[in-house]
């Protein structure tokens, strides 16, 4: 068999371990893999945009941060930038390169958006998929965990032990605004594990003055210094989303710990800082648990093209990798759910969500 591999949508911590375990496996097998580069654009130009992979490219990945595919958030290949302000559907020219390269399958890691046009492309090209989830946001349905969620979550949790410091030495309160885009997963994580006094999910509607009496409680009890996480998908205390607006013209979410901040000093007047996580939680080397979890999910995904069994995504479910149909992970986003374990957890532990 000839395999392509392709890393696609952001970059996390972990995808050089898929890559390097799909690459290994397939060696197992005999069969050859080419990398496409920078996710399906590598399939819009003439030749292909692609390398062959073996063992020895693959040599000590396992731990290295990034992709070494490179990858893009940009360009879906059905509404294209046609470089005049408008779009141009370039999804038979993206379908065609996969038969140029003469592959029998494709293995497509990507979050749930890459997956869904992944899956399009396949559908419509006669493409043989297999999909890993990869996500900092942990928002594919039917999985537990995805790729990069276990480094952006140690990532989130350093920060607050960070800052638990310096908010203890001078009295203050520390807002820490993590990523997540529309889902509450990062912050509720590293807020149970960093430590935080109260965390602020897109799932959980907060009241800022409930937020603020939590912390003058905490204060005159004592506790000199508290810590707020709070995801960037959370609305400001007016209710309204906090967007920027990019170069490029994207939309991103950005700002809404500078807005509760704010609202937390003028109800308390505590000394409020505000640190925005960004893109760290992407980069740097991959958790053990990534890596484990990358070379799990890249043997099961070759296993799964051995066998003919295609239009397939990996899954990690009670303790093991499993595999479902690609649409039915597609369809099904993961929310943070208001009876999660981890939200009894926080509640279990006096953390506010700010809803009570
Ligand atoms: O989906 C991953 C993610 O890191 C989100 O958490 C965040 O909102 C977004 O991507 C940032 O996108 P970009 O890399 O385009 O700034």
């Amino acid at each position: 068999m000839r395999l392509g591999v392709l890393t696609s949508g952001g970059d996390c911590a972990g995808l050089n371990s898929v890559v390097r375990a799909v690459v290994r496996r397939a060696d197992g097998y005999g069969f050859e893999v080419l990398g496409i580069h920078k996710a399906t654009h590598g399939f819009l130009v003439r030749p292909v945009d692609a390398v062959k992979l073996t063992p020895a490219h693959v040599s000590g990945l396992v731990g290295r941060g990034g992709t070494v595919l490179e990858t893009t958030n940009k360009g879906d290949p059905f509404a294209y930038p046609d470089g005049h302000g408008g779009t141009v559907d370039r999804s038979d020219v993206i379908g065609a390169g996969y038969h140029e390269l003469g592959l029998d399958a494709l293995v497509g890691i990507g979050g749930d958006g890459s997956l869904a046009i992944l899956h399009r492309l396949a559908t419509q090209s006669d493409w043989n998929l297999v999909g890993i989830p990869k996500t900092i946001d942990n928002d594919v349905g039917h999985t537990e965990t995805s790729i990069g969620f276990a480094s952006a979550v140690e990532v989130a949790t350093e920060a607050l032990d960070r800052l638990d410091i310096t908010a203890a030495s001078h009295g203050r309160v520390m807002v820490l605004e993590v990523m997540g885009r529309d889902a509450g997963h990062i912050a509720l994580n590293a807020g149970i594990a960093g430590g935080a006094h109260v965390i602020l999910i897109p799932e959980i509607d907060y009241d800022i003055d409930k937020v603020a009496a939590h912390l003058t409680r905490r204060h005159e009890a004592g506790l000199n210094h508290s810590l707020v996480v709070v995801a960037e998908a959370v609305k400001d205390p007016e209710g309204d989303h906090h967007l920027q607006t990019l170069a490029q013209g994207e939309r991103r979410y950005g700002g809404v710990g500078q807005q509760v901040a704010e609202a937390i000093a003028r109800r308390t007047d505590f000394e409020t800082r505000v640190t925005v996580l960004g893109h760290v939680q992407r980069g740097g080397s991959p958790v053990a648990n990534d890596r484990v979890l990358g070379s799990a999910f890249g043997v099961a995904a070759v296993d799964l093209c051995a066998q003919g069994r295609f239009g397939r995504m990996v899954a990690w479910q009670n303790r093991r990798v499993v595999d479902l149909p690609l649409e039915e992970a597609i369809n099904s986003y993961q929310a943070v759910e208001l009876d999660d374990a981890l939200v009894t957890t926080a509640r279990g532990l006096g953390i506010t969500f700010g809803d009570r």
